[in-house]
């Protein structure tokens, strides 16, 4: 049955969303967008054919129908566009962090509870062919019980450049720590592997790199006007290297090396990345036990070529191994003989390796009464935040260890 969706901020994340329902008509149309800027407006109801409004009050003055509302604004309004909504009585898709501070996550959770609302988290790698592959694994028994996880975030040097050096969640103050911003989906995916609740984190960071004293010699403020040569952070050369991970959105949509390069002039992402406004840290590690003693250690760095997540996983009985983005799983079985699964990646809409049109799809399952094994909900996924303001906490505490106290029961 097709089923109707609001969408609440129609930036990158939310024109994914409205692709995916362009594409499957047979699964969602869109019922109403909302939008701040008003050139996105007109391409939503240009697109879509449905009403839109540039302020979510206005909408819901409409009273207009709906299976789910999407809230893809900038996380420092999903506190307020979440809880409005949902005494609305709209369930919702709530794009991740659930919010910018632990406080306005146990607001939302709470409030979900109060209301009698779903929330789903977009913790989206649980549903990529890769993750999903390993659950299943895991869930078959083959790698006997989990003993311990190694894995790493190896964000890109570019991507932390543009992300967490110019662009919107550089600065911890006006968004938040980069263990929330980048790793409460690697957070989510730890829990979700191991089936219990995390108890204690330690963490250890820094931003090392992207600082002032790194800077060229006779740098200028802005990339236009730099005339240092070789400069691997060169903001021309890298919105102009269409090998890489498109992140043009956030200044142009423009599709020409000249038209990008005269947008990018003099905006935040041309700025030098050795003079920027930026705190969040560019390497952290961090270790975790489980409630069940397994322990996690996780490295976040931003000093990668390319942008990648891998894991290891070992068990009583085998090791796994895998790279997200290279589609691959190792299974090293004591006993047997070594597995090696591969696949190819079929996707058409949005990225995270195949996860936003997976999520989209079970999400679709989901509201239509059948089980997903991937789904969950708030009550679950503020455990991944918590996890990682307990990891922010345990950073600024030199590694100090956090416990983690979370009573949801009796909240
Ligand atoms: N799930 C993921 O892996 C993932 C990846 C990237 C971003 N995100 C999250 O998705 C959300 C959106 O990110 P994005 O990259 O699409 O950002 P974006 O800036 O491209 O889109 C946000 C949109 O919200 C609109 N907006 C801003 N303030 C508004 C307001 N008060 N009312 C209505 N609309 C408003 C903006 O005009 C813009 O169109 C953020 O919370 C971000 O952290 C999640």
């Amino acid at each position: 049955m097709v089923k109707k969706l609001i969408i609440a901020g129609y930036g990158q994340r939310g024109q994914i969303y409205g692709s995916f329902a362009l594409i499957n008509p047979d699964k969602f149309t869109v019922a109403a967008v909302i939008d701040s800027d008003a050139k996105r407006l007109k391409q939503a109801a240009e697109t879509f054919g449905c009403p839109v409004f540039s302020d979510y009050r206005e909408m819901l003055k409409n009273d207009i129908t709906a299976d789910l509302a999407i809230i893809s604004t900038p996380d420092k309004y999903h506190k307020e566009h979440a809880v409005a909504f949902m005494k609305a009585g709209y369930d919702l898709l709530l794009e991740k962090p659930i919010a910018n501070n632990e406080k306005d996550c146990l607001d939302i959770y709470k409030a979900a509870k109060c209301y009698g609302r779903k929330v789903i988290v977009c913790h989206v790698l649980r549903y990529s062919p890769f993750y999903s592959r390993i659950k299943d694994i895991i869930d078959s028994g083959i790698l006997g019980e989990i003993i311990s996880v190694h894995a790493s975030e190896n964000v890109g040097f570019y991507h932390q450049a543009h992300s967490f050096v110019r662009g919107p969640w550089r600065n911890s103050k006006e968004s938040s720590p980069m263990i929330l911003a980048k790793c409460c989906h690697d957070m989510d995916i730890f829990r979700w592997l191991i089936g219990k609740s995390c108890r204690y984190v330690s963490s250890y960071g820094s931003l090392t790199f992207f600082k002032r004293e790194n800077a060229p010699e006779n740098h200028a403020e802005y990339c236009s006007d730099c005339a240092v040569k070789d400069c691997l952070y060169k903001a021309q050369d890298l919105y102009t290297d269409f090998n890489k991970v498109n992140f043009r959105g956030y200044f142009t949509v423009k599709k020409d090396k000249e038209g990008i390069v005269e947008d990018l002039k003099r905006s935040q992402y041309d700025r030098c990345v050795y003079f920027c406004d930026n705190d969040v840290v560019d390497h952290q590690v961090t270790v975790m036990q489980f409630e069940n003693g397994v322990t996690v250690a996780h490295t976040m760095a931003a000093f990668s070529k390319e942008i990648y997540r891998d894991i290891k996983i070992y068990g009583t009985k085998a090791e796994l191994r895998g790279i997200m983005e290279k589609n691959r799983i190792e299974i090293y079985p004591f006993k047997d003989e070594n597995k090696v699964i591969t696949w190819e990646n079929d996707f058409t809409v949005g990225g995270h390796s195949g996860a936003d049109q997976a999520m989209m799809n079970d999400i679709w399952k989901t509201l239509n009464g059948e089980k997903v094994k991937s789904i969950t909900y708030i009550d679950v996924s503020v455990e991944s935040h918590v996890m990682a303001f307990a990891a922010e906490e345990s950073r600024l505490n030199n590694g100090r260890n956090v416990e983690i106290t979370l009573d949801k029961e009796n909240d």
